[in-house]
């Protein structure tokens, strides 16, 4: 079952790892290295079941090497999950632990942060190992690059749907008011646009002046020229799409249509669909910049990083050229920089 899965996804190697006196299992799935070494964070989650465990990191891997070849990385696509309760099981020996395997891949993954794993914990591997970015002293927090890169990809996307890349006056609806959600929020009332928003935590609203704050419920189906969803994934499906009040979307959180079919009916509505790892790649791009230039520097991450306007704009022309959506778009162009 696991070949035929591998073969599948069109995976390298995936490497199961266990140590048990730090009580620590893992799956490292590094999915292309054609363009460069493979990137991707390492998980930390209490998956229900080691097929759910394996079925995520080998989607989300894949989904790296996608991301990092449309954002014009010399790196490939990788991703790691460790199963179990982060709370409990998390200690510096378990990540000093941790460290160890991915050092045993000799630089063939790099590893970053990721859900229930923080820079400091980054820093704690890179005890045991120089194959980590993203580190508290280096390129650090991810979100503010993130934000600036969904900003940048929706002014590209309000061109196109609106004729002007000005956000000005624009009503946007943001769902999810965290690390990239707020800053994305500063962003947009800079420019001037007005602002809905929602969080299930209250406290995270109080970042945001001047907007009009709706429950959870609400917020998908906002009556608004943007809707950027920006908590989690898998927020719109093909029964749900068809109450949408927007006209764009672009936003952070990843894999943000439950399937394909979601972004032909968006595509058929009418609706512009940003693709996450197209507009999201910000993040990447500022701890990629670490392996694929040996250095960091902040000014080159922000010029990457702009470039997603540009980006977007040339999957929106794929898209129309090939009279496909650009969820497929975004698709056929970064296979198109691996092959
Ligand atoms: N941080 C990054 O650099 C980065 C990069 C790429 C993709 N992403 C994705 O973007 C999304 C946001 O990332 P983040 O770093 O800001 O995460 P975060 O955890 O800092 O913020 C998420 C926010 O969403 C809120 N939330 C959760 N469920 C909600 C719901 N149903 N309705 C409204 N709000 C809800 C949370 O309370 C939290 O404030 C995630 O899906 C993440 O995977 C983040």
């Amino acid at each position: 079952m696991i070949f035929e899965k591998l073969n599948e996804y069109e995976h390298e190697q995936v490497m199961f790892v266990q140590d048990k006196s730090v009580g620590l299992r893992a799956i490292i799935a590094v999915h292309n290295t054609v363009r460069g070494p493979a990137l991707g964070g390492t998980r930390f989650f209490d998956y229900a079941s080691e097929e759910d465990a394996l079925f995520d990191v080998l989607r989300l891997s894949r989904g790296m090497t996608l991301k990092n070849a449309a954002a014009g990385l010399n790196l490939g696509g990788g991703k790691a999950v460790i199963i179990g309760d982060s709370k409990k099981l998390k200690s510096r020996e378990f990540l000093n632990s941790y460290g160890r395997f991915i050092d045993s891949l000799g630089g063939k993954y790099y590893t970053a942060e990721d859900v229930n794993i923080s820079s400091q914990d980054v820093a704690h591997m890179n005890e045991t190992t120089k194959y980590v970015v993203g580190t508290p002293e280096v390129s650090g927090d991810p979100g503010p690059f993130t934000a600036r890169g969904v900003y940048m990809g929706m002014k590209a996307g309000a061109k196109e749907k609106f004729g002007t890349d000005s956000l000005a006056g624009k009503t946007i609806a943001i769902q999810g008011i965290g690390s990239v959600g707020g800053r994305l929020c500063k962003y947009l009332a800079e420019e001037g646009a007005k602002l809905i928003i929602s969080d299930v935590n209250s406290a995270a609203l109080q970042k945001v002046e001047n907007a009009t704050v709706v429950s959870p419920e609400e917020i998908v189906f906002s009556e608004c020229d943007i809707f950027a969803p920006c908590a989690m994934g898998a927020v719109l499906n093909v029964n749900n799409v068809g109450n949408l009040k927007c006209k764009l979307i672009a936003g952070a959180a990843n894999n943000v249509l439950l399937d394909i079919e979601t972004g032909d009916k968006l595509t058929q509505m009418g609706i512009l669909y940003l693709p996450d790892y197209i507009v999201n790649a910000g993040g990447v791009i500022n701890c990629g910049m670490e392996v694929s230039a040996g250095h960091y520097d902040v000014n080159a991450v922000n010029a990457k990083v702009d470039e997603i306007y540009q980006t977007t704009q040339k999957i929106i022309s794929l898209a129309k050229e090939k009279n496909i959506g650009t969820h497929r778009a975004a698709d056929e162009y970064a296979y198109a920089q691996i092959n």
